[in-house]
């Protein structure tokens, strides 16, 4: 893991030491992928990796910025802002839009340091999100609630970023607890703590691929998609259609129908991932991770042919009760449902095999080495 005390530290960058410290977690989703934009349910649980950030509020409009990730300082001024198309858009963003929202926000320099691997489907941009927001609510005293810092996080994310994402990663950051899942009911605004019960481990695989939703018009098209597909079936959203509803795919082109067929099994997924969650059955977990990688894979087409062959290579072993793609697909990485206290060790033969059969760079992000 990069380690988070790498590169020049806060007072050697800006001559001056920093008064507020922040930090957020990142995420996996156990089940529940591309539905939150559609109004439907997620079941993501906030991940032991963190980004974390350093701020001083400095006179004037102007931001200065320091990444152990991606170097600087860089600068930019929050009274003329400018799209980069690079990570300050970030730490702009979560300025701006409490500016947007009426919070008096000024110039500052902040240092950031993460392990949450960009790209790897384990949100690092909502992590920072969250965590610059974090440090901004604090420094300036804004009264700003979880709920809605997470809706800011988005919101930089979308408006000011430029990445049409969905708002289960905010959320959860912002208000999920280590060993609980949160069941995000989109539509209806809910959420409830569902906590990991013993008898089973997550793992993270990374496939060594990238992804990236700001210039992914992967991400964008999917979503364009299923906001197709409900215009045709005369619905507000994906989400708001149930199994009995299946039927009413057969009028739609085939493409959109798979696209909507999976946001509909899914929501179903994330019922049944529930009931088993509560009852300790991790078996039955795993095999709606498996059930859930085939419809991304078949009906929501954001796999990749690599990713295919690490949840495969997952699942043939005997600890493994089920794997699937994390995140918005496209590259990233591979949640993996194992026994209990087998999680490091199964996680490590299979990204043995799978970096010696593709040459690709993977690793384990989860759990950490000993
Ligand atoms: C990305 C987005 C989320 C969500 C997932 C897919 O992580 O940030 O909003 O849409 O993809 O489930």
């Amino acid at each position: 893991m990069d380690g988070l005390d790498a590169g020049p530290g806060f007072d050697e960058l800006f001559g001056v030491p920093p008064v507020v410290f922040a930090e957020a977690p990142g995420r996996i989703n156990l089940l529940g992928e591309h539905t939150d934009y559609n109004g439907g349910l997620a079941l993501p649980s906030p991940l032991g990796l963190w980004t974390r950030v350093e701020l001083r509020p400095m006179p004037g409009g102007q931001v200065r910025a320091f990444s152990t990730l991606a170097g600087g300082p860089v600068e930019g001024a929050l009274d003329e802002p400018r799209r980069r198309g690079d990570w300050l858009d970030y730490v702009l963003g979560a300025a701006l839009v409490l500016r947007k929202a009426g919070h008096r926000v000024g110039g500052f320099a902040v240092r950031i340091a993460s392990e949450v691997p960009p790209g790897s489907g384990l949100s690092s941009s909502a992590s920072l999100l969250v965590a610059l927001l974090r440090a901004l609510r604090t420094a300036y005293g804004l009264p700003l609630s979880d709920l809605e810092l997470a809706e800011r996080a988005q919101q930089a994310e979308v408006e000011f970023v430029g990445a049409p994402v969905g708002l289960m990663d905010h959320l959860v950051i912002s208000l999920g607890r280590p060993g609980e899942a949160l069941l995000l009911d989109l539509g209806a605004r809910r959420f409830e703590a569902v906590p990991l019960p013993p008898g089973g481990e997550m793992a993270v695989l990374d496939s060594g691929l990238r992804h990236h939703h700001a210039d992914g018009a992967s991400y964008a098209a999917r979503r364009a998609e299923c906001e197709r597909a409900a215009a045709l079936l005369g619905v507000p959203c994906l989400g708001v259609l149930g199994e009995g509803d299946l039927p009413r795919l057969s009028a739609l082109p085939p493409e959109l129908a798979r696209r909507a067929r999976h946001v509909i099994t899914e929501d179903e997924r994330v019922l049944a991932a529930v009931r088993a969650l509560r009852a300790g059955h991790w078996s039955a977990l795993g095999a709606l991770l498996v059930q859930g990688h085939v419809s991304l894979r078949d009906d929501f087409a954001v796999s990749l042919p690599e990713i295919d062959l690490l949840v495969e290579m997952a699942c043939a072993e005997a600890d493994v009760l089920g794997a699937r793609l994390c995140g918005g697909g496209f590259g990233g990485a591979v949640v993996v449902a194992t026994k209990a206290g087998q999680a490091r060790q199964v996680a490590e033969q299979v990204v043995g095999r799978y970096r010696q059969s593709t040459g690709r760079p993977g690793a384990v992000l989860w759990p950490p080495g000993g």
